[in-house]
């Protein structure tokens, strides 16, 4: 159902988004992975012919107006946005200096809103597209040193919500995707540890965006949440 769709995803280097990457294009869909290391989105370009990187900040608007005008230079057109770009900071309130708090901020919430505000354009004029936002399950509830990590992804939710009311007369999809704990980079003892040997892999990951996004047109999945079964919740 990905054949000739074309879609672009953050922070496709390594981890959730490029595991994503790599199974969209085996899908048949078109894929522009972006992040800032260009070596990463090389290799990934040679797993592929169907994947095209492009280097760049989500934090920077200059660079998503770029994105989005390689996916329409390249393959004619734009279906899907995933904003999946970010990392987290677990430290207690105190702790947390004004420019980590300015820097965790701009990555996981003001990239969101600009490679979005990039796509809308052309998602709007041609009153269909998908929006995806990987938040995480801590868009959903809070937990001691994770002021700074769970009021990025709370504000993604509220970001979604409000989008969502905006484009859905329009025919275009915003769906959030709630993962518990992933083995990805994203934790500080790395991907394959031990202890993270239960936990969802990133595939399981880029296995739920293939779901949602080859959903027939009449059917959106709002919100898609998912655990490994050894975590709580
Ligand atoms: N792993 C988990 O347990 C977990 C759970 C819930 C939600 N999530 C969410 O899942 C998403 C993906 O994380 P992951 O687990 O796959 O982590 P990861 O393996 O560390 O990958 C993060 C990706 O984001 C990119 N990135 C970071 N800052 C960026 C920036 N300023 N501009 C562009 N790209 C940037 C990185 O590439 P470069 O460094 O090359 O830019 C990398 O490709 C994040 O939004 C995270 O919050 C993860």
């Amino acid at each position: 159902m990905l054949a000739n769709k074309t879609v672009i995803i953050s922070g496709a280097s390594r981890g959730i988004g490029r595991a994503t990457a790599l199974l969209l294009a085996q899908n048949g869909a078109n894929v522009v992975a972006t992040a800032r290391t260009a070596e990463d989105l090389k290799a990934l370009e040679a797993e592929h012919t169907n994947i095209v990187g492009v280097a760049g900040d989500v934090a920077n608007e200059a660079d998503m107006v770029a994105v989005v005008k390689t996916a329409l230079h390249r393959f004619g057109r734009l279906d899907v946005v995933i904003n999946n770009a970010g990392y987290g900071i677990f430290k207690n309130v105190d702790e947390i200096s004004v420019d980590e708090w300015d820097s965790l901020m701009a990555t996981n919430v003001k990239g969101t809103f600009l490679l979005t505000k990039a796509a809308l354009p052309t998602l709007k004029a041609q009153k269909s597209g998908h929006v995806v936002v990987v938040a995480s399950d801590v868009a959903k509830r809070t937990f001691a040193g994770g002021s700074l990590y769970t009021a990025s992804k709370y504000a993604q939710e509220a970001f979604m919500g409000a989008l969502r009311k905006e484009v859905r007369p329009m025919g275009i999809k915003v769906s959030g995707v709630y993962t518990g704990l992933v083995d990805s980079h994203f934790h500080d003892k790395g991907h394959g540890h031990e202890t993270s040997q239960n936990w969802l892999k990133e595939q399981d990951v880029a296995e739920s965006m293939l779901f949602i996004l080859s959903r027939p047109a009449h059917v959106v999945i709002d919100e898609f949440m998912v655990h490994p079964l050894e975590q709580e919740y």
